[in-house]
């Protein structure tokens, strides 16, 4: 890490450096696009300051005006051209990855050549394992999801009377998650390693932290800074202490007995080495892989559950419908998928949850690949090399789209499944993204993980709702923001007290 006394110097070069930048010829030519803020050369710096400070407002702002189409915002590194239609929210829903790639948004956003590696861009085959064979894994792999949650928060929270105990919400949230992935992904023992748990869990902050910084600067610039800001040759070695020998034997069992022996363990290195090819499957690389895909399970599902849980911790008339819910399912499917599936108040909630506070203030991040660029079918057209982004904040927050959009209300998606017969049905259920949902993103590229996570989520809070009491003292944390960026209060504390009733 660049030492903090040495950064405002590294900074101002990066400011200079930029200035250039934005001079030069390269950069889309965007001026038929709407901008938010000052658009001239040292100016749109002020505007880049303001949007950094104040992403949700500019972005609001944004939105109010071009309703109906897009609009640009100043970045440091690039402008940004935000899309905040229905319609062409639907447009980024259909369009193919030889018009605008996601892995290059992606990448963008998590500075992931740096952060998570070079093997990130040039191969996402980890999204195809979470796809099939994990997705595919969680009804088997249910109940020792839920063994490692009900482990992991008896360990987390000592209750020793009746009195209520302050928690650091986030910290232990993201050591619980760290255990529950770490079941699916390498099973027991290792995802109990204390040593292993906190590498997870700093490893997954440490790329959102280490991005924040790298993508201060512009692109050209990254090279020379990213490898200073960056934790990941450092963590990539104490990961592979833990899981090289592990990945070496798997190999060799696999030479020996062939692809699929009998006794091979239903975890994330088998799933890996049934798609990984050539150079990935050095345990070097799978190494990294299975660091890229705790990064995207930990750090997303640990914000969305802290910021559930101060819900609930305030929302004490949500506790006993949700309880009685899910001693009706539990009583009826045992702990099982499909009695989480029948949980609809409990998925309300945690859908809720994330449509209000969500853990970014824009979601499809994708630039535009196809040398011709890519036309809305409004007729808009944005240049080749353009980053953009759907409004997703806003969206959740407008009140076209939802009643009363800046009041929090846990089972506002239960009542919209209604009746009976639309109950089952998966439209407003928490995996199912829409062009007024996008916490999850949309289309072919929306988060493949969430099926395991919303079911970890479910097991999360009904282990809670079971075993506990919560509330809050005083008000509800703030969110930090760090440009469109949100995240979940990392100081507050939530109470806990053995459940009384
Ligand atoms: C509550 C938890 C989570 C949230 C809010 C979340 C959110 C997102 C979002 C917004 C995207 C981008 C979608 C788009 O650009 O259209 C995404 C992509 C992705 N997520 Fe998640 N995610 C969560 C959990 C997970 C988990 C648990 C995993 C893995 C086990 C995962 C793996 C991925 C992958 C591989 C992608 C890239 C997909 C692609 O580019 O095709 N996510 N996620
Ligand atoms: C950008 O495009 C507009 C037309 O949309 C044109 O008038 C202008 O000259 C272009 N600017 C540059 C720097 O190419
Ligand atoms: C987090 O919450 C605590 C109180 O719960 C508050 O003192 C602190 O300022 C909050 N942090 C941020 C960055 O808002």
């Amino acid at each position: 890490m660049i030492s903090s006394d040495l950064f405002p110097y590294v900074a101002g070069l990066a400011v200079i450096a930029t200035a250039a930048y934005w001079l030069s010829s390269q950069r889309p030519n965007l001026s038929s696009i709407p901008a938010v803020g000052p658009t001239g050369l040292i100016s749109s710096y002020v505007g880049a300051y303001d949007y950094l400070r104040n992403a949700p407002k500019v972005l609001q702002r944004g939105y109010n005006k071009y309703k109906s189409s897009v609009f640009r915002v100043p970045y440091y590194d690039k402008w940004v051209v935000v899309v905040s239609s229905p319609q062409l929210v639907d447009d980024l829903r259909q369009s193919k990855d030889e018009d605008l790639s996601a892995i290059l948004g992606f990448g963008q956003v998590f500075a992931a050549p740096w952060t998570l590696g070079r093997g990130f861009i040039d191969s996402d085959y980890h999204t195809k394992v979470i796809q099939s064979a994990m997705t595919r894994s969680i009804t088997a792999r249910f109940i020792d999801i839920r063994d490692e949650v009900a482990a992991a928060f008896e360990d987390e929270i000592k209750l020793p009377g009746d009195d209520w105990v302050a928690v650091p919400a986030l910290g232990t949230i993201l050591r619980v998650i760290s255990r529950a992935s770490n079941r699916l992904f390498v099973g027991l023992p290792l995802c109990r390693d204390p040593d292993y748990q906190l590498l997870a869990v700093s490893f997954s902050m440490g790329v959102m932290t280490s991005a924040k910084k790298i993508n201060l600067f512009p692109n050209f610039l990254k090279p020379l800074v990213g490898p200073w800001l960056t934790n990941l040759p450092r963590d990539l070695e104490r990961a592979k202490k833990h899981l090289v020998p592990i990945i070496e034997e798997r190999l060799r069992l696999e030479e020996e007995h062939g692809p699929n022996w009998a006794e091979r363990p239903n975890d994330l290195i088998s799933w890996l080495l049934e798609y990984a090819k050539g150079e990935e499957r050095t345990p070097h690389m799978l190494t990294q892989r299975m660091l890229i895909v705790n990064f995207l399970a930990i750090h997303t599902s640990a914000n969305s559950f802290t910021q559930a849980l101060f819900h609930l911790a305030q929302g004490p008339e949500y506790v006993e419908p949700l309880r009685e819910e899910l001693e009706a399912a539990i009583a009826e499917e045992g702990w099982t998928k499909s009695a989480m599936g029948k949980c609809i108040k409990l998925d309300s909630f945690l859908r809720e949850s994330q449509r209000y506070t969500g853990a970014s203030a824009v979601n499809i991040n994708r630039i535009v690949v196809n040398p011709n660029g890519f036309t809305f079918s409004d007729g808009t057209h944005i240049p080749h090399g353009t980053f953009m982004a759907a409004a997703t904040h806003a969206t959740h927050h407008d009140d076209q789209n939802y009643e009363n959009p800046d009041e929090f209300d846990g089972f506002r998606f239960a009542k919209m499944r209604g009746n009976d017969e639309d109950r089952e049905s998966i439209k407003f259920q928490m995996v199912t993204p829409d062009v007024k949902y996008l916490s999850f993103g949309l289309g072919r590229h929306a988060c493949p993980g969430r099926f395991f996570a919303v079911n970890e989520l479910k097991l999360m809070l009904a282990y809670i709702l079971q075993h506990y009491d919560v509330k809050l003292e005083g008000p509800r944390p703030p969110t930090e923001w760090f440009g469109t960026l949100a995240a979940a209060n990392r100081s507050a504390k939530v109470e806990f007290r053995k459940r009384q009733t």
